[in-house]
């Protein structure tokens, strides 16, 4: 196991009501409070009789606490909305910045609490994919209401600026949540190709840090396992039953955990090779992360697996899927288990069914090597990743 250091200061308040609570945590870090939101299922009431957005409020209001607001976040949020809530920041002296909705609303919240603090324009940061600059970031809040990303507890924000069709993100532990709300009853109104798209981006969490070439990190390997067959046994049943709270609360403790830096812990290097390829499909094609991760995760595998990495295939195979037969069987069964269930959850197998076609592949697979080749289980250079997106057309 590698040397680390490990310390997440985020405080997690999980389970019902736990909104209750909003007011009383947000007032710890002053008065003037930017509600930062996303189009509109905020407004929808809930299984608690009125909406997230009037419970929010409410509790807030309580706290004796100003309420300033930003809507409309994009999903793929919008370097030109990180903007204007650094803009509102200012011009009303924010103490905290509270993101209440899914990944991209609270990235938009990190990138906006980063902006307001730095006099340079923060795309530069992200462009370079360097936080250095960044001296100082407001604090930043969270209510989670859809399980995928992980941006609950972890440091990172991804934001795209479609002008030129770049989706990068950042990572900086000052961009670490100081406390979310964590009610899984909140996820019960997210529909199925969200809560499908949410789950696939879980476990792809994980396979970036599984699927390492080392044979160490045996700890970490057996947690992310339960992980992987958490959401592989609730997956299917929150898309059947939206409202199962047991369903709903393993998916989002599982989405925490998939992504708040614990699991690579000691496992350096990990691989991020699909993720980066895929905020290439969404930067030029806006299309779901959680979608884009499911058509290229199985077409990834198939390409790297190699006689040298084959072990970790097994080891997949085996403790999740429950697979026997020859080691080379079990690696390629285990990638089939892994297309099937994605096509369970309702998630497509080809670019071409969500709109992608040829005419960007090279341009994006160019653009996502141009730092470094990808990947650590195979490294990856354009070509590599030409010949992943031809496969998964
Ligand atoms: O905008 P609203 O009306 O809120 O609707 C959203 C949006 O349309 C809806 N939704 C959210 N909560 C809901 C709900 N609908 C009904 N009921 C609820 N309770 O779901 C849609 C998608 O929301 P979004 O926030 O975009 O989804 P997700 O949480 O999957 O976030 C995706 C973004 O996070 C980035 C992705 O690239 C993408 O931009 N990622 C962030 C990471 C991080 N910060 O660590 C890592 C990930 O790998 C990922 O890259
Ligand atoms: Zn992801």
């Amino acid at each position: 196991m590698e040397n680390f250091n490990y310390y997440i200061p985020t405080k997690i308040l999980f389970g019902k009501r736990k909104i209750e609570s909003l007011g009383k945590e947000a007032a710890k870090y002053g008065k003037n409070i930017l509600m930062v939101y996303g189009k509109g299922s905020i407004f929808k009431e809930n299984c608690y009789g009125t909406s997230l957005y009037e419970q929010a409020k409410k509790s807030l209001e309580e706290a004796n606490l100003t309420i300033f607001e930003l809507p409309n976040i994009d999903p793929n949020p919008r370097i030109e909305s990180v903007y204007a809530g650094a803009k509102l920041c200012r011009e009303h002296s924010i103490d905290l910045v509270l993101a209440i909705g899914g990944g991209s609303t609270i990235d938009c919240a990190k990138g906006i609490a980063g902006q307001a603090k730095y006099e340079g324009d923060i795309w530069k940061c992200y462009e370079t994919k360097d936080p250095s600059p960044i001296q100082e970031v407001l604090p930043i809040a969270s209510v989670l209401t859809l399980s995928a990303t992980g941006s609950e507890m972890n440091g990172s924000s991804v934001i795209s600026n479609l002008s030129c069709n770049k989706k990068i993100g950042l990572t900086t532990s000052k961009f670490r949540p100081v406390f979310s709300i964590l009610d899984p009853s909140y996820t019960f109104t997210v529909n199925r190709k969200q809560t499908a798209s949410g789950s696939v981006d879980i476990m792809s969490h994980i396979f970036e840090q599984y699927f390492t070439p080392d044979h160490g990190g045996y700890l970490q390997n057996r947690m992310m396992e339960g992980v992987l067959k958490t959401v592989i046994h609730y997956a299917p049943i929150a898309l059947e039953e939206p409202d199962n709270y047991e369903a709903r609360a393993n998916l989002m403790w599982a989405s925490t955990w998939a992504l708040n830096d614990m699991f690579e812990k000691g496992k350096i290097p990990t691989d991020w090779a699909t993720h980066q390829m895929e905020h290439e499909l969404s930067a030029f094609y806006d299309i779901t992360h959680g979608v884009g991760l499911g058509i290229l995760t199985p077409y990834w595998m198939q390409y790297v697996l190699s006689n040298e990495n084959q072990h970790r295939f097994v080891e997949y195979g085996k403790e999740v899927w429950n697979l026997t037969g020859t080691e080379e069987e079990i690696a390629k069964k285990s990638i089939e288990k892994t297309r099937e269930f994605f096509t369970s959850l309702g998630i497509p197998a080809h670019l071409k069914e969500v709109g992608i076609g040829e005419e960007n592949l090279e341009v994006m697979a160019k653009q996502a090597t141009q730092r470094r080749p990808l990947g650590a289980m195979k490294k990856l250079y354009a070509e590599d990743v030409l010949a992943i997106f031809k496969m998964a057309l």
